[in-house]
């Protein structure tokens, strides 16, 4: 096992009814809050004015209408609000875009130059308000991470950033809040969880066997309760566990002991840099197009794990087990309801190369499980078409 730093300080509330803690997780920051939520799946269920009730004894401000994948035009207007009210604490309400905005918001409230230069250049973060979320999408794990994404339309560029202090002081989590999700998000969120976990478990590093046992517990978590929350989506015991999952699969858990870089997410940022899809989405269909693409003699005995442990395949002939992992990878995210073309959220032939060219840009693809070039890259994107 590689050496390993994991310190793990969210104190995170997890249930039914936790949100009563509101008031205590941000008292100790001070008065003037910021709230930071989305388009309005809050106002919808409720939470808003739950929320508003809670923190009465607070001067709320807000910032409202973050776009998923958040724009950097959204963290600009919040900074401003945060320097212009002397804001001590963050709070987030909403789902990973929502979080992810509020983390370098948080930042950039200590900034004095333009916000962009956080996501670009991680070291220059500095001090950071507090942060503390209220969940309502499993999927990025933002709740217990320290990492954000944030994106640029005007220059094609969607960037993630880090900082330990992104880390969330407080995330309350509380499964009824996913009730309200329409199944494309829950079943894009899984496909995120999923990735999440694979991005972890296919890397080198062979001896980390209590994290890969980790993450194909996470796996076989997300595969049970994902059909069940889509067929009913206000199953508690399904939306809980997927819940938890989201929170584990990246809070920093599953890479101890393991190294490496992420494949998937590089690339599917580029095809939400250049045509703003859904995250999961972009996850999934790349997914399996990628497992079969870097399918070979070294790579072959780890699918065939995978497949033995999360998809209980019972097969002697190690290809062949590979193969039927990726095909149940693959049906699974169909079964999900989840598009699996890119023609079909409109992604066509014409900017492949040049998205090829900018995950190669922002990425160091030689560090990843297998190494791949730019015309690899272009070759998954053809075959995910
Ligand atoms: O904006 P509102 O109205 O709230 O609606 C949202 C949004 O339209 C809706 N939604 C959220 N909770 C809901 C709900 N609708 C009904 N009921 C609820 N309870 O769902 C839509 C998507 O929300 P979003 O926050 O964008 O989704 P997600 O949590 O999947 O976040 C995706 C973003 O996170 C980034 C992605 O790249 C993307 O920008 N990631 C962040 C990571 C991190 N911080 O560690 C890692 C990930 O790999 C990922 O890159
Ligand atoms: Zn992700």
């Amino acid at each position: 096992m590689n050496n390993f730093r994991y310190h793990a300080y969210t104190d995170i509330r997890f249930g039914k009814g936790q949100v009563e803690c509101l008031a205590g997780l941000v008292a100790p920051y001070g008065k003037n809050v910021l709230m930071v939520y989305g388009g309005g799946s809050i106002r919808k269920n409720g939470l808003y004015d739950k929320v508003k009730e809670l923190l009465a004894d607070f001067n709320v401000y807000e910032l409202g209408g973050v776009e998923p994948n958040p724009k950097i035009t959204s963290v600009r207007e919040g900074a401003a609000i945060c320097k212009k009210e002397k804001i001590d604490v963050v709070l987030a309400v909403g789902g990973g875009s929502t979080i992810d905005a509020a983390k370098v918001i948080a930042g950039a409230a200590y900034y004095d130059g333009e916000p962009w230069d956080l996501v670009a250049d991680p070291g220059k973060i500095g001090k950071v308000l507090p942060i503390v979320t209220i969940l309502t999408l499993a999927a990025t794990g933002s709740e217990m991470n320290k990492n954000a994404v944030i994106s640029n339309m005007e220059t094609n560029e969607k960037l993630g950033t880090a900082s330990h202090d992104f880390i969330p002081q407080a995330s309350i989590c509380d499964p009824t809040y996913l009730f309200t999700l329409p199944a494309m998000q829950t079943a894009a969120g899984t496909a995120d969880i999923m990735s999440h976990i694979f991005e972890q478990y296919f890397q080198a590093t062979t001896s980390a066997y209590i994290s890969d046992r980790f993450a194909e517990s996470l796996l076989k978590t997300c595969i049970k309760y994902c059909p069940i929350a889509l067929k009913e989506p206000d199953n508690y015991e399904a939306r809980a566990n997927l819940m938890w999952a989201s929170t584990q699969a990246l809070n920093g858990l599953l890479s101890c002991g393991k190294g490496g870089g992420w494949t998937c997410h590089p690339i599917e940022h580029e095809l939400s840099a250049y045509y703003d899809i859904t995250h999961g989405v972009g996850l999934a269909i790349v997914t399996p197009r990628w497992m079969r693409y870097i399918l070979n003699d070294k790579t072959v005995d780890k699918f065939c794990e995978y497949g033995r442990n999360v998809w209980e395949i019972e097969e002697n002939d190690a290809y062949t087990c590979a193969n039927m992992a990726i095909d149940a990878t693959e049906q699974f995210f169909k079964d999900c309801g989840i598009p699996m073309t890119l023609r079909e959220v409109g992604i066509d032939e014409s900017k492949i190369d040049l998205m090829a060219a900018d995950t190669i840009k922002y990425n160091d693809m030689n560090g990843t499980y297998v190494a791949l070039s730019k015309e690899d890259i272009a070759n998954i994107l053809r075959a995910s078409l």
